[in-house]
């Protein structure tokens, strides 16, 4: 794992930004994207770059269940307010929470995975180490699958919806197993929130009870941190 300390989100941003653009010239077509507050400095400095993502081909994380496209708290609505509307893609994919059968929606999600190998895969982290919305207990060969989220994550969730009772208590989440399969993953953290998760993931054992720390067996993946999430290391 290679950690990269930043000031703040903004060069955070950048220095991520430089690895996609990098990736981007020496042929990258995926990206796997995420949600949350995490990545939006990055999104913002993509929307006000000058490069052109109409050949490539995004794939996201996860999506809440219940929550209609159109939602302004579904990861759709996010991903377009955030970056799709000003820079289209060639294609865009992420689960549909308003599927009528949850199995057939993460077979469906699966093959889209498998047509699609992710070259580039953003990542945040959550509270108690989730990443996507795999939740802690979650197994690393885990493919795509309806989770429950926890208190703590519907909790920490909450500050985005006008009361906690608003947020969904199931979503779609890629899996484990299929994250592990990107060429190459970029991890953001910012904040003294983050910081126990982060120790956890870089410093503690390989466990299914800490989800990111999957990561630490992956040939590939950058964490880029603040100081604040970095303290514990
Ligand atoms: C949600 C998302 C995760 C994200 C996490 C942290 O649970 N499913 O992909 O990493 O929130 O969000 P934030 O970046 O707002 O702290």
């Amino acid at each position: 794992m290679k950690i990269i300390k930043v000031k703040d989100q903004f060069e955070g941003a950048t220095v991520a930004f430089d690895m996609i653009k990098d990736g981007m010239a020496n042929g990258s077509k995926t990206l796997g994207l995420a949600t949350g507050s995490t990545p939006e400095a990055l999104y913002k400095e993509m929307v006000e770059s000058d490069v052109d993502f109409s050949n490539m081909t995004s794939v996201n994380l996860d999506e809440y269940v219940g929550l209609k496209a159109d939602d302004p708290q579904s990861y759709h609505y996010f991903m377009k307010e955030h970056l799709f509307n000003e820079k289209p893609f060639k294609e865009t994919f992420l689960p549909n929470g308003m599927a009528k059968n949850a199995k057939e929606e993460c077979k469906r999600y699966d093959e889209i995975l498998e047509a699609h190998p992710i070259d580039i895969q953003i990542l945040g982290i959550g509270e108690n180490g989730h990443i996507g919305f795999n939740e802690p207990g979650s197994s690393f060969d885990g493919k795509t699958s309806e989770v429950n989220l926890t208190e703590s994550t519907i909790e920490a969730n909450s500050r985005n919806f006008s009361d906690i009772s608003e947020v969904p208590t199931k979503a779609y989440s890629m899996g484990i197993g299929s994250i592990m399969m990107a060429d190459k993953i970029i991890l953001l953290a910012y904040g003294p929130k983050k910081a126990q998760a982060i120790y956890e993931t870089v410093k503690g054992p390989v466990s299914e009870l800490v989800p990111a720390s999957a990561l630490q067996v992956h040939p590939d993946v950058t964490i880029i941190v603040d100081e604040e999430a970095a303290s514990k290391l």
